[in-house]
């Protein structure tokens, strides 16, 4: 695993933009795996600099993004969907048609599921697969259990999730309880994975899940099993680990 430890959240965000636009000047017609949340914010505004400085073409990228909350239509202002739209797709010349992200709206989840497994399939491998890092753990929505869920599936949502996200809704209420999600063989079969992680409240996270056992109590541990990662931080979030490796 290739480790960068960043002096701060924006540092990390240029770091982790410059690995994502080596990806497609690379390969222009790249299937990047894409993430939500607060940590992948500053490196998608890092790449709309890059594309607006002429320096980026997405126009024959595809992008298939991790999970999407069950109940939440694309125009909903907290939908996964509607997060990429405003933080990436609007700002770049990226082909709509070829951006994915479950359908938040579906109410019969097998299919759901099989639909996005299978675009997934139709569309991959994925290229560079952008990972943020819950605080128990998850990636995208696998949160701790008993067993790796392979494929893409419906779950609950853990207490600690809600209470995490919850800061993105008006009420807790509010937060949906169920969200589709690739599953780890999805996440695995991604060429290479690029994984973030900001902030002192991580520290312990990262350490766990990078030097602990792997274990699907701990989603992301399964990562050590990966032969291409790169881990960018900053030292608040991966202080622990660095004095671990
Ligand atoms: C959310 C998302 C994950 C994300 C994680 C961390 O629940 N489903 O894909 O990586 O939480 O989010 P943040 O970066 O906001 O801490």
């Amino acid at each position: 695993m290739k480790i960068y430890c960043e002096k701060d959240y924006e540092a990390m965000s240029r770091r982790a933009a410059g690995i994502l636009a080596a990806q497609i000047i690379l390969k222009p017609d790249c299937v990047l795996g894409l993430a939500t949340g607060s940590s992948p914010e500053g490196t998608y505004k890092e790449l709309i600099r890059r594309y607006q400085a002429g320096e980026l073409d997405f126009s024959k990228v595809t992008s298939v993004n991790l999970d999407e909350y069950k109940g939440l239509s694309g125009d909903n202002d907290q939908s996964y969907r509607y997060f990429m739209d405003n933080h990436l797709f609007n700002h770049v010349n990226i082909d709509k048609s070829r951006t994915f992200v479950p359908d938040g709206l579906g109410t019969d989840s097998k299919k759901v599921c099989a639909d996005y497994n299978e675009i997934i399939r139709r569309e991959g491998p994925v290229d560079l697969q952008l990972l943020g890092l819950g605080y128990n753990g998850h990636i995208g929505f696998n949160e701790p259990a008993a067993a790796f869920e392979k494929e893409t599936h419906c779950v609950d949502l853990t207490e600690s999730t809600i209470e995490a996200n919850k800061r993105f809704f008006e009420k807790e209420e509010d937060v949906p309880r169920q969200a589709y999600t690739m599953g780890i063989g999805n996440i695995m079969r991604a060429k290479k994975i690029l994984i973030i992680v900001s902030g002192a409240g991580k520290a312990d996270i990262v350490a766990k899940a990078f030097t602990g056992p792997v274990t699907s109590e701990v989603p992301a541990s399964i990562l050590q099993f990966h032969s291409d990662v790169t881990l960018v931080g900053d030292e608040a979030a991966l202080g622990k680990l660095m004095e671990l490796v």
